[in-house]
């Protein structure tokens, strides 16, 4: 399977409403990216074009399934070690993530 262009990666999710919230910065192996406080940290991530993690199967992208906590396709590491669903979790300023190629 082939990456996206940079184009479609800056697609994956558009923000329609709710623009005015507060800004606050992410960072996602280690690379700064502007989410709003009261993001999900899924909405932040493909509001960004980031891809989640890979496929296990086949190495292709993926970017959560549901989007409300039931399907289990959303974990991810955080920088300290903890793990927590992207799709339930609220991005707080500063909170560090790993990418799909260095998480633990
Ligand atoms: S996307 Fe399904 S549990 Fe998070």
């Amino acid at each position: 399977m082939s990456e996206p262009s940079s184009t479609e990666a800056a697609c994956r999710l558009v923000r329609l409403a709710e623009t005015g919230r507060p800004g606050v910065t992410i960072h996602h192996g280690g690379r700064p990216l502007s989410a709003l406080a009261g993001d999900t940290l899924l909405t932040a991530l493909l509001c960004n074009g980031v891809t989640l993690r890979r496929n296990e199967f086949d190495g292709g992208p993926r970017a959560g399934f549901c989007n409300m906590g039931a399907c289990q396709d959303c974990w991810v590491a955080l920088e300290d070690g903890s793990r927590l669903r992207a799709c339930t979790t609220e991005v707080w300023d500063g909170m560090r993530v790993h990418a799909p190629d260095d998480a633990p």
